[in-house]
């Protein structure tokens, strides 16, 4: 029986492994963690992360041929092959900081792996890192080898948070970077064949390391590009009438561009999309491409624009304060389905908004009244770093409060903003909410989810990204 293991039960490590034991009950896969409360998560009824369809998958597996567990020493040893998937934050401090990742959980869980082998392994590169780390990796592990064979696989994972499951179960494309040697061309085997369990052959594309290292990077950038694309277009479509949803259709129906990936935003958020940009920047910039790094660079900061400018829109059409005013915040997810955080664009818009001195009120379906305090009070880049976490500041606390539904978030609210695409704010009833809200009442919609028509005949004052303004808007002095 071939044994797997993957060091971090994450948003990565435990979804994958739970579709790999489900499709491969002949191999038995232990996921490992040094996070005691996050293993018993996920032996728990309650799993640490939520997931559509992940419940079922990890429940027919659990106990039969998926385990969790913290004695990661012991399944490592065991293990034939071994997936990292621990986390690379972005440096903060140091050489590389704010762009580089930092290698320090992926050193230990290889210096680790090198301690407790006593049989050859197959190590599998699972989290996004930069390019060349399987050659360090491999330095590791073979300056320490006591005789043991390495081999070193990158196996990006390219799952979208809220379809993991579909995605797993379907993937496009499943990408096997290995040696071109005897050694690296059987371990590329061993992998191809576990996922050939389920996924048709010509899916699986066999490449060198650098080259799967780098496609997730750059698959991760030309996705965010788009975003970036359609969102500036957005702005243009503001200045002059156009509608970006039209827009956007019209272009997308161009098949050598295709619909997808232009749905105008608030911004892209995620663990992946600016952390990878920023290391493919690192990156460029060690190799001396200056323009080449400037050129992506341009990607984050036009989502970073999109995030001041929604903020702007919000205080200028506000009478140009919301001092005082309650402002609702519906949806602080990154997306729709999930209740990951990380780097969401709602962080950004509601510090401007309290740096602003609204009120904030905040509701989502899948986050907590303590997550969204610890995302409040972090500095960027902190979200990947275990320590770091800073109390709220006592104003902080007073301005922001957690609310249980969307009525009770936007009641005597000034302006509601919406910030993640949830279905259920597309089936809200607007015209309950609109009584219940101070007058003139403001609908921002960050995610073009709302009917701006029939919002507009109840009364609201709408802003929708990129659709045409309000005349209210279009009086309201001009934003920065
Ligand atoms: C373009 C648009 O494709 C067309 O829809 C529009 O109506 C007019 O402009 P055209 O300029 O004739 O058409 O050629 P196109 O095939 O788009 O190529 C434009 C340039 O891009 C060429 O220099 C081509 O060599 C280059 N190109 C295209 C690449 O370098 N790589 C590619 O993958 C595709
Ligand atoms: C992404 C990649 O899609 C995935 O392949 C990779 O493995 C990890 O990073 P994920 O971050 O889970 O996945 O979500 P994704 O669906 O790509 O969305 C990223 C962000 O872009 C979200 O904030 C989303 O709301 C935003 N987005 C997406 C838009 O603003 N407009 C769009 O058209 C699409
Ligand atoms: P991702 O989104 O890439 O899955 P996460 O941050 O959700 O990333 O998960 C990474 C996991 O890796 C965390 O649960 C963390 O506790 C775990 N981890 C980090 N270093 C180690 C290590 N040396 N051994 C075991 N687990 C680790």
């Amino acid at each position: 029986m071939v044994k797997i293991c993957c060091i971090g039960a994450g948003y990565v490590g435990g979804p994958t492994m739970a579709v790999i034991a489900l499709k491969c009950p002949s191999i038995e896969v232990a996921v490992v963690d040094i996070s005691v409360s996050r293993i018993n998560a996920w032996n728990s009824d309650e799993l640490p992360i939520y997931e559509p369809g992940l419940d079922e998958v990890v429940k027919q597996c659990r106990g039969k041929n998926l385990f969790f567990s913290t004695n990661v020493e012991k399944h490592v040893s065991e293990a034939d092959i071994i997936f990292v998937s621990v986390n690379t934050p972005t440096k903060t401090r140091g050489l590389g900081a704010g762009k580089a990742a930092d290698l320090t959980y992926w050193e230990s869980a290889a210096r680790m792996i090198a301690d407790v082998s006593k049989s050859d392994k197959i190590v599998v590169e699972k989290s996004t890192v930069p390019v060349k780390t399987a050659e360090a990796i491999e330095k590791i592990l073979s300056h320490n080898s006591k005789g043991i064979k390495y081999q070193i696989l990158s196996n990006p994972e390219f799952l979208a948070e809220g379809t993991a499951i579909e995605d797993l179960f379907k993937p496009d494309r499943v990408l096997i970077g290995g040696r071109d040697t005897p050694g690296g061309q059987k371990a590329i085997n061993a992998l191809r064949d576990v996922y050939a369990h389920w996924v048709p052959q010509d899916r699986i594309i066999c490449t060198n390391i650098w080259s799967a290292e780098l496609s997730k990077l750059a698959a991760n950038a030309f996705l965010a590009q788009r975003i970036s694309s359609v969102n500036a277009m957005s702005a243009l479509c503001e200045a002059t009438g156009a509608n970006v949803t039209q827009v956007s259709h019209a272009v997308g129906r161009d098949t050598r561009i295709g619909p997808k990936f232009l749905n105008a935003s608030v911004g892209f958020g995620g663990s992946c999309f600016q952390k990878d940009i920023l290391n493919l920047v690192y990156i460029c910039e060690c190799n001396g491409l200056t323009e080449v790094a400037n050129y992506w660079k341009q990607v984050i900061k036009v989502n970073d624009y999109q995030k001041s400018r929604f903020v702007n829109r919000v205080v200028s059409s506000m009478f140009n304060t919301v001092s005082g005013k309650k402002i609702a915040i519906l949806g602080f997810a990154f997306k729709k389905d999930t209740g990951d955080t990380r780097e969401t664009p709602a962080i950004d818009v509601c510090k401007g908004l309290l740096g602003d001195k609204a009120n904030l009120s905040i509701y989502d379906p899948q986050v907590t009244m303590d997550q969204i305090q610890k995302d409040l009070s972090m500095n960027k880049f902190d979200w990947d770093h275990p320590i770091h976490l800073q109390p709220m500041s006592p104003t902080t606390v007073k301005q922001v409060s957690v609310a249980w539904d969307a009525y009770e978030a936007a009641k005597d609210a000034h302006g509601l903003c919406i910030l993640t695409e949830w279905d259920e704010f597309r089936a809200l009833d607007y015209q309950k909410i609109f009584n219940s809200m101070q007058k003139p009442a403001f609908v921002f919609d960050g995610r073009n989810i709302v009917d701006v028509k029939k919002l507009r005949e109840i009364g609201f004052i709408v802003y929708s990204i990129g659709k045409p303004l309000d005349s209210w808007l279009k009086d309201m002095p001009a934003m920065a």
